[in-house]
């Protein structure tokens, strides 16, 4: 597996998404990619999931310190108080005494954004989050959080694949260093059936779904979370990292329209 650095965590750079997946479905599908060498963990007090998650997690066995679990609190509860609520039951339901990435699941437009990262900071001073970070945030908000509010987070998890241009995003990320995690990686499946990718699968004997998140993954500071509950497709997926693209590949995935936003909920702030 390969890692990004970053505000102390060592971040595999290909991670398990688990949104849509539910109760015995769901821990069956976690147990199974942690048995195929899954390390990293993407879950959020939304999905609903975090019990099944901390079940199968429990059930695998694994130290502690080899595994990486992002959680993150839901945008209707980032008062300070409700952050605090919201961080001690999502622990409790995945079982854990600390998480290694606690993230801002959306920004919210009546937000303290100080207030929030105070309680962010101390959770991650008490040792109860090893890293904290955003999720869906634009530039104007990231720029407030890490020029003015100098919050040291690991990481803004945001919409990227290869049918979305995130290259404004991607360079200040870049220049400060951070992170960017890829979520819907494979645009929610779509990317399966494309026929460019398909081709640029053929020479290399990889799935269209294999060449984008090779895509993703040649690209520097970037992380994906592919989500699958078929133990064949977090296999591809674990396998992905080896594929070879090469520059007449890259060319091709340029060309591709990059205009299609997957997941625009109504309350999403101006993405530019
Ligand atoms: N922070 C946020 O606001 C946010 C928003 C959206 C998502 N996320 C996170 O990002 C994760 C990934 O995003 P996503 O689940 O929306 O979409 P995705 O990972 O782009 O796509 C998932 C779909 O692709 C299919 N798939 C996976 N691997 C495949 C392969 N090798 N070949 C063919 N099909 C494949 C899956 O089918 P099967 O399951 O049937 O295999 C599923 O239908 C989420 O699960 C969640 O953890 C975060």
């Amino acid at each position: 597996m390969e890692y990004l650095q970053a505000a102390g965590l060592s971040l595999p750079r290909l991670g398990l998404g688990t949104f849509r997946m539910q109760g015995d479905a769901c821990r069956a599908a976690i147990e199974s990619a942690l048995a195929l060498g899954y390390r990293h963990i993407d879950t959020a007090e939304m999905y609903g999931n975090e019990d099944a998650i901390g079940a199968a997690i429990a059930a695998a066995g694994i130290a502690r310190k080899d595994l990486h679990v992002t959680t993150k609190v839901w945008n209707e509860n980032l008062a300070p108080d409700a952050i605090r609520r919201a961080f001690d039951t999502s622990l409790r339901k995945l079982r854990l005494d600390h998480a290694d990435l606690y993230l801002v699941h959306w920004p919210a437009k009546n937000m303290n954004l100080p207030a929030m990262f105070e309680t962010l900071l101390r959770l991650k001073e008490e040792g109860r989050t090893r890293a904290i970070g955003v999720a869906n945030f634009n530039i104007a908000l990231l720029k407030s959080v890490v020029e003015e509010i100098k919050a040291p987070i690991a990481c803004n998890q945001v919409e990227y694949h290869v049918m979305l241009d995130q290259t404004p995003l991607r360079r200040y990320l870049a220049a400060k260093a951070i992170p960017l995690v890829a979520y819907c990686p494979l645009a929610q499946g779509r990317t399966a059936s494309n026929e460019t990718l398909a081709a640029i699968g053929r020479k290399h004997g990889a799935s269209a779904a294999q060449v984008a998140l090779k895509w993703l993954l040649d690209q520097d500071g970037v992380a994906a979370i592919p989500k699958t509950s078929r133990r064949e497709s977090q296999r591809a997926n674990l396998d992905a990292l080896n594929v070879g693209l090469d520059d007449e590949d890259r060319q091709a995935i340029a060309a591709l329209p990059k205009n299609k936003r997957c997941v625009n909920p109504g309350f999403a702030p101006a993405w530019d």
